[in-house]
């Protein structure tokens, strides 16, 4: 079995460099990939990248959801390769027709894009306000992207809890699926934000390879007590789907 601790994606969602270097040195042994936001980037710019690197950040994802034409699209890429962040957020707008033939060499020092399927504050009523079809579902929109986020190659895409397993049929094997809205039954969010929420456990066992996970953690009374409670029900989760 894969270490549990490379699903665990802390949230760095924390508005100053000293605070997120204070939870990579408290968190770094038992999480494998950090996310940071565009509240915290925008803040603090691209030197944060480094900084967190030597607090301990093994890999990060920077978390910035690009939203631009595919040639503007593909030059943030290039240079977020020089902050040598692991995976960069896109949206699958940007994806459709990739500006000429990607150069092979420069594409495997690159960050790998994890697309965005659909923002989880969107419900129907949002895609109808937004002019998709009356018999589009959320999910038909999810399968769409999914396809063209493979297409385009991208390592995988983030997507809500309820469409994890319908997501990880649909891409097969070797594609990334991220979640976040974790939510351990023992660590209740007051005033909660995430509408379709899952269980470490559960989230694994549908099939998610990676769990974005903020406040349960940084709210904790002991954040490393919360964290290595995610990484056992994440092995939990493990066995429950690929057996012991
Ligand atoms: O909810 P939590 O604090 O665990 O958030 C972790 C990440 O989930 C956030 O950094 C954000 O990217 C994402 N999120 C989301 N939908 C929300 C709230 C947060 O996808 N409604």
């Amino acid at each position: 079995m894969r270490d549990p601790k490379d699903s665990l994606c802390f949230a760095l969602d924390v508005s100053s460099a000293a605070e997120a270097e204070a939870q990579v040195r408290q968190l770094a042994p038992y999480v494998g990939l950090f996310k940071v936001g565009l509240q915290l980037f925008i803040r603090e710019g691209p030197m944060l990248i480094r900084s967190l690197q030597e607090s301990g950040a093994a890999r990060i994802f920077l978390d910035l959801k690009l939203l631009d034409i595919p040639r503007t699209v593909r030059q943030a890429r290039i240079a977020a390769g020089k902050m040598a962040v692991d995976f960069l957020s896109v949206h699958c707008e940007g994806l459709i027709h990739p500006p000429g033939p990607a150069d092979l060499e420069q594409e495997k020092s690159l960050p790998r894009f994890l697309a965005v399927t659909l923002l989880t504050s969107l419900d129907e009523t949002d895609l109808r306000r937004l002019g998709y079809r009356r018999n589009l579902s959320l999910l038909d929109v999810v399968y769409l992207r999914t396809d063209i986020a493979k297409e385009a190659g991208c390592a995988g895409v983030v997507c809500s809890g309820r469409e994890v397993e319908a997501v990880r049929n649909r891409a097969g094997k070797g594609f990334l699926v991220v979640t976040p809205g974790i939510r351990p039954s023992w660590a209740p969010v007051s005033g909660d934000d995430q509408r379709r929420t899952l269980t470490a456990r559960e989230a694994v066992r549908a099939g998610a390879d990676i769990l974005v996970v903020g406040r349960p953690i940084r709210k904790a009374p002991d954040p490393v007590e919360a964290a290595r409670r995610i990484l056992e029900e994440i092995e939990q989760g493990c066995r429950d789907r690929f057996g012991p």
